[in-house]
């Protein structure tokens, strides 16, 4: 790893979206682009954490300096984040699928003369998030989440954060208008135990650097 403020320190990430199968060739999935989490892993590396990527199907190139793993439902993304621990740093950027069709087909699914539409029955997906930010001894020391809301978002992500035992966690407004999947900006509450900051907008890269810039200083590392 490159030399830095979190050289010694491992740190995983998730990034994009996932996809979960209905049939062989159809999905349900999400619009994240993976630009948010994979700047951020970017950064964790070129501050010298030895850094492990555990990404959804993205356009995004594989950030330079990091270990990347790549994955498609919720189920082997969090198979392959609890696969990469121990970690100092867990931070969990991924829009993961809240649900996956309970069935999946083996065979593509055939339109019926005159029938009916399938219905897809949904199960719940795993929270990889929550599982990571559970008490025990594989706890990352320091996790962070994102929120994604559409209203009252520092307040619904304050509750989130709470719910999920993370430490941090960042609140972006996904409302349409703002852009925040897939574009190359964002703008988040920075929310702890002790309290919400409002940060400007700001590049994914420079919220990235900022964010780990924040992390240095948590382990009282110098920022060089
Ligand atoms: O990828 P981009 O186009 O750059 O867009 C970035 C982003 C908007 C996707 C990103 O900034 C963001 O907000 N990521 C979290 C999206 C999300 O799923 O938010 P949520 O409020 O539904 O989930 C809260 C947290 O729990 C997130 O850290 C999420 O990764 C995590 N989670 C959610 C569900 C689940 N089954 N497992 C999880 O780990």
């Amino acid at each position: 790893a490159a030399p830095g403020p979190l050289a010694g320190m491992n740190a995983l990430v998730t990034s994009g979206p996932t996809y979960e199968a209905i049939d062989p060739v159809r999905f349900i999935g999400n619009r994240s682009s993976g630009k948010q989490g994979h700047a951020i892993a970017a950064a964790l590396a070129a501050a010298g954490a030895s850094t492990t990527l555990v990404s959804g199907p993205t356009a995004e190139p594989d950030p330079a300096g990091c270990k990347v793993i790549h994955i498609e439902s919720a189920s082997e993304m969090l198979a392959a984040a609890q696969g990469a621990l121990p970690a100092d740093i867990a931070i969990c950027a991924a829009a993961v699928a809240d649900w996956r069709p309970a069935q999946l087909a083996n065979q593509k699914m055939k339109k019926r003369e005159g029938g009916e539409p399938p219905r897809i029955e949904l199960a719940t997906n795993p929270d990889i998030l929550a599982t990571l930010s559970a008490p025990g001894p594989q706890r990352p020391r320091l996790v962070i989440g994102f929120a994604a809301e559409t209203e009252r978002v520092a307040e619904f992500a304050q509750a989130k954060r709470r719910k999920k035992q993370c430490d941090w966690i960042l609140a972006n407004d996904v409302s349409p208008a703002t852009g925040t999947f897939g574009g190359a900006e964002n703008e988040v509450h920075f929310i702890t135990a002790s309290g919400a900051e409002s940060w400007p907008r700001l590049t994914k890269r420079a919220l990235a650097t900022r964010l780990v810039d924040r992390i240095a200083q948590h382990f009282g590392k110098s920022v060089a």
